[in-house]
């Protein structure tokens, strides 16, 4: 049978990515341009600057995507882009293109949601079981969304001010860490040979989440020690931090899988490449006896690989949006 390709785009934040899926689970390439280092002297994402960066970005990606999957757009049956939730200025770069690339090849369009890309980033390594509990750390969501079955989403629980990710930038910024921190705290935590205790907030018969009140308690301990003129041991506080957050998330997403008979857990988003998460939540599924599903390192942040992989599930359904859409910032699953 003749393979489907699909082409898929990404630019909600400040990763431009493009990507070749063949039937929705290879990926046949998958090239991200990060902005990283552009926006690492302000500490954080500029939009407007993310914006213009697309702009002059995705003509080339999209070219060396096709290029280093061995293809031409002819060869491609439908194209993908990320919808929302994002910026809106970064959104709306990679939705033009899709429109403009699908408008004058006479393609399907699919727009899908960021969070579903994150999800079933799984799906291209993994053999995904329903029901299952997904629990989605990035720098823009914290959530555990119970699926019953493929495309349905029900958010059980999420954060209540900070989501993950932005937790770590922002006490990675405080330790004087370069954007984004989250792999700095995750490195000093595992060399960290003491630890600074932070409080945990539970959040009682809930699966929300909060971060803001740890994060003020890290921030506090820097800077009464700043006024003594001491420096904390930047590893200790990392340290101090990580636990935290791991165990409250770890510990929650435990309890979903139980309470909802899942038969998998799913991990996705930026802060699934923290190996403290990775490592405690493996050791919480084996005692559960549920599989824990994680993509690898290079599918956990934002790229354009998992957008394909779920446009892919909603190609095969039937489910093509067509032109008439717009980017949205803000987008429920
Ligand atoms: O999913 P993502 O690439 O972008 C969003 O959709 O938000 O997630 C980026 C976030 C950033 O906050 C970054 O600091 C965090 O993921 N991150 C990590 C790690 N790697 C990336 N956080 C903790 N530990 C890591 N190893
Ligand atoms: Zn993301």
């Amino acid at each position: 049978a003749k393979s489907v390709y699909l082409l898929a785009i990404e630019t909600s934040c400040d990763e431009t990515s493009a990507a070749v899926i063949e039937n929705g689970t290879t990926i046949r390439s998958n090239v991200v341009s990060s902005q990283i280092e552009t926006h690492r002297r302000f500490g954080g994402v500029v939009p407007e600057i993310a914006s213009r960066q697309h702009v002059e970005t995705i003509t080339w990606i999209l070219q060396e995507a096709l290029d280093q999957a061995g293809l031409t757009m002819e060869d491609m049956s439908a194209v993908a882009v990320t919808q929302g939730p994002g910026l809106v200025g970064s959104l709306l770069v990679g939705v033009i293109a899709a429109k403009s690339l699908a408008c004058s090849l006479e393609l399907p369009l699919i727009g899908v949601h960021h969070i579903a890309g994150h999800i079933y980033a799984n799906q291209l390594v993994h053999k995904l079981e329903y029901p299952l509990v997904s629990l989605v750390v990035s720098g823009g969501h914290t959530e555990l969304i119970y699926m019953e079955s493929e495309g349905s989403f029900r958010i059980i629980g999420q954060t209540r001010d900070d989501a993950a990710g932005e937790a770590y930038d922002k006490i990675a910024r405080a330790l004087k860490l370069p954007y984004p921190g989250g792999p700095h705290i995750d490195r000093l935590a595992q060399e960290a040979d003491g630890e600074i205790k932070m409080p945990r907030a539970w959040l009682e018969n809930s699966y929300d989440f909060s971060f803001s009140g740890l994060k003020s308690a890290v921030l506090n301990v820097l800077n009464q020690s700043r006024m003594r003129g001491e420096e904390p041991v930047a590893a200790h506080v990392a340290k101090g931090f990580q636990s935290s957050v791991v165990e409250v998330l770890v510990e929650k997403a435990g309890r979903a899988v139980k309470e909802y008979g899942a038969k998998q857990l799913l991990l996705a988003g930026g802060v699934a490449a923290n190996r403290g998460l990775r490592e405690a939540l493996t050791k919480r599924c084996e005692e559960l006896g549920v599989p824990l599903l994680m993509p690898p390192m290079d599918l956990c942040s934002d790229n354009a690989a998992m957008i394909g992989a779920a446009a892919f599930l909603k190609w095969n359904r039937g489910d093509i949006t067509g032109l008439d859409f717009k980017a949205e910032p803000v987008l429920s699953l």
